[in-house]
């Protein structure tokens, strides 16, 4: 009787000790801790994660970011340093030293490499479309795509795995976007359409390296169905003339009230281009849920307990849908832009909070919202 009394009385203390504790501690786990949980282990029967880095990030062993970027990504992409303006600033003048090192450092760990991207309206240098002070013509600029894309693509032949080989062609008015490109090259084969630029791109591409999977990647395509329509009927008319397309690249750079239903039909409209190649693909290029709407930062959004639930079931409701585009065989990739909420693109004048891990490098809740869904999944199959 009393030793029973005894082992109740210490035990109950025990379990009074450990709640204090549980109480006091912080109980945070950051993202780059030995037994913190990895995302694309988590995510392994579906699709690859990735993330966009920078040099600095993978330079030092020891830092955190390295810890956090070998833990959780299977996949890379260079946030700036492989775009025109850093790999080719100057006609005669190619800088790789950056890109190889990333191109070393994926291999080394095997993480598969996404090149970031051949030919942009934009971070693309001037002398592209110039001839002397005059503006260059056709012929010269379209030569001048094929010695490019040529010269990059060949360099890392059989390592860089997948190129966005054109990015953001369809402007916001969901026609072909007016740049330098489509200006200066417009309809030079004459078949009716602006395309030319992009069809001597990925004509240049595939011939430079033939196993390398080439997209065509854009914004908005899974908010607004007018550019994914437009984006079909281009990649459409591009494929049935021959033209080396293997998939589209959906950015995904969307708000925290995003309709993830509506997300649905929209990557319906692009999945359909499978009807002219059955093996056409689907790739998330540049994931992150921007906490203000464009333009609306006049504030620092408040960060409340409905915030972060708000927060969390975009993430989760995405990643659903994401993980039911894997199960049709038509995605096999998704990359988030940028390593945590310190170093996103999207801090302007006021703070953003628009990736899984926080700025001290903390595993959010939705992170962990995230990860369990493979796992929920399984079980209720
Ligand atoms: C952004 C980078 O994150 C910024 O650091 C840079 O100043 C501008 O470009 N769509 C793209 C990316 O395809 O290349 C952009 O990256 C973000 C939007």
């Amino acid at each position: 009787m009393g030793h029973y009394y005894f082992i109740k009385r210490i035990s109950a203390a025990l379990i009074a000790a450990s709640m204090i504790l549980c109480a006091c501690s912080d109980s945070a786990v950051f993202a780059y801790d030995d037994d913190a949980p990895s995302l694309c282990e988590a995510y392994s029967d579906y699709f690859r994660v990735g993330c966009a880095v920078n040099s600095w990030d993978i330079e030092n062993p020891n830092s955190e970011q390295y810890k956090i970027i070998l833990k959780n990504f299977n996949t890379l992409v260079m946030e700036n340093e492989s775009k025109p303006e850093n790999l080719h600033p100057k006609e005669d003048e190619y800088y790789f030293d950056k890109f190889d090192e990333f191109v070393d450092f994926c291999e080394d760990n095997d993480i598969v490499v996404r090149g970031h991207t051949l030919i942009w309206h934009s971070q693309c240098p001037d002398w592209f479309f110039k001839d002397g002070n005059e503006d260059a013509s056709a012929e010269l600029i379209l030569e001048r795509i094929k010695e490019h894309v040529t010269t990059i693509v060949s360099r890392y032949k059989g390592r860089v795995s997948t190129w966005d080989v054109v990015n953001e062609v369809i402007g916001d008015d969901v026609s072909l976007r007016y740049s330098n490109w489509s200006r200066l090259v417009g309809d030079y084969d004459g078949d009716g359409d602006k395309y030319d630029f992009i069809e001597t791109a990925f004509r240049a591409a595939r011939e430079a390296d033939p196993d390398a999977r080439l997209i065509i990647n854009d914004y908005s395509l899974e908010s607004s169905t007018d550019k994914a329509i437009r984006m079909y009927n281009a990649v459409k008319k591009m494929l049935e003339e021959g033209v080396p397309i293997d998939g589209v690249g959906f950015q995904m750079h969307i708000g925290k009230d995003a309709d993830v239903e509506a997300m649905r039909e929209n990557y319906r409209i692009i999945s359909r281009l499978r009807e002219i190649d059955p093996d056409f693909l689907i790739e998330v290029t540049e994931l992150d849920v921007n906490c203000y709407g464009w333009g609306q930062e006049e504030k620092d959004v408040e960060i409340t307990k409905k915030f972060l639930k708000e927060f969390s079931k975009t993430y989760t409701d995405v990643f659903e849908m994401l993980m039911d585009l894997s199960d049709e065989g038509i995605l096999d990739s998704v990359v988030f832009w940028g390593l945590h909420d310190g170093v996103s693109w999207l801090n302007g004048s006021h703070k953003n909070y628009p990736m899984l891990i926080d700025r001290d490098m903390k595993l959010k809740e939705a992170y962990f919202d995230v990860i369990e869904l493979p796992a929920e999944r399984k079980k209720a199959e």
